[in-house]
């Protein structure tokens, strides 16, 4: 075949394959690394697909701007993982406009479900619901005095997880959350966040929840720093969520007492759905994808699978 043909041909291709934008959140945490490789790996010219993905640097405005690009470029379909919930109407009515479907994947939004195509995500409150089921089950009668280090602010995962877990510290008169601060999803805003907790708290707190595993391990090494015990053996309990391989790996070594799970391989649900719309068929409009949540090994409980090494030596991301 000649070159002339050879390329015509693969522009032939090029015009078969499906174009997806995929509005990214950044590249804060080991889940959104996880998340962006999933994307990578599933989106492939292979399966059909072209894929356009931008890191937004969890900045709201780049994110706007993104998704106009894809607009503008005339993709087939444009997937976001929205940094905030708030503030989307305006350019999902303009991709509504253009005609282009809109899956919103990983966290949620506040617009009406008539702006966008479909949802494909975790379930924050749930998981924030399941960390203080797991508390109370554990402490018994025991007082709780929590730090806790939210996510981003604004973010649907930060909201969901504090809103599910302050309903079951409502539940007993004996907690308090003496404070929560956003560390923003990342190991240097759990540190510094867990700095200025110990500062003011010192001797006060007996239990640490970390909104994602990397503000944990921000939040230990200024534990560590401090020479304040945590995890199984320590002075404090550490929840953390996110149940990535390294945070499994603390569980499995009793440094984290919890890890509670939102998993971030979503793209070939979210695949499926692209393909039964290219397909004419019924999609859900909303599919969730399902949490677990991992204890320490030794520790019992209703709400929580007692971490092996066989567990951890499956987890890849
Ligand atoms: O939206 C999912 C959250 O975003 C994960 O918990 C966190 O690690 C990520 O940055």
């Amino acid at each position: 075949i000649g070159a002339a043909a050879m390329g015509m041909a693969m522009t032939a291709n090029a015009a078969d394959l499906i174009k997806v934008g995929y509005a990214q959140v950044g590249h804060e945490s080991d889940w959104r690394t996880a998340n962006t490789k999933n994307y990578q790996d599933t989106f492939t010219e292979d399966n059909g697909y072209s894929l356009e993905l931008v890191d937004c640097d969890n900045d709201h405005a780049k994110q706007i701007e993104a998704v106009r690009n894809f607009i503008q470029e005339g993709l087939d379909y444009i997937i976001i993982a929205p940094i905030q919930s708030a503030g989307w109407d305006t350019v999902l009515q303009e991709a509504q406009d253009a005609g282009i479907p809109v899956i919103i994947a990983d966290r949620e939004i506040d617009a009406d479900e008539s702006l966008y195509t479909a949802w494909v995500g975790t379930a924050p409150h749930d998981e924030g619901v399941t960390a203080g089921k797991w508390l109370g089950e554990q402490l018994g009668d025991k007082e709780a005095n929590i730090l806790q280090i939210e996510g981003s602010v604004g973010a649907s995962a930060a909201i969901g997880r504090t809103e599910g877990f302050q309903e079951e510290v409502d539940k007993h008169d004996n907690w308090k959350i003496l404070d929560s601060q956003s560390g923003d999803f990342t190991q240097d805003g759990g540190q510094q966040v867990m700095e200025s907790f110990i500062k003011s708290y010192e001797g006060k707190f007996n239990v640490v929840v970390c909104q994602n595993d990397n503000e944990a391990y921000g939040a230990m090494d200024a534990m560590d720093a401090a020479g304040i015990t945590y995890g199984v053996d320590g002075d404090v309990t550490l929840i953390s969520y996110d149940a990535t391989h390294d945070g499994l790996q603390y569980t499995l070594d009793g440094k984290f007492n919890l890890d509670v799970e939102c998993n971030p391989i979503q793209a070939q649900t979210v695949s499926d759905v692209i393909q039964k719309i290219q397909n004419k068929e019924d999609y859900e409009k909303k599919t969730l994808i399902k949490d677990e949540a991992f204890n320490a090994p030794g520790i019992k409980s209703e709400f929580a699978t007692e971490i092996t090494k066989d567990i951890l030596d499956k987890r890849a991301y």
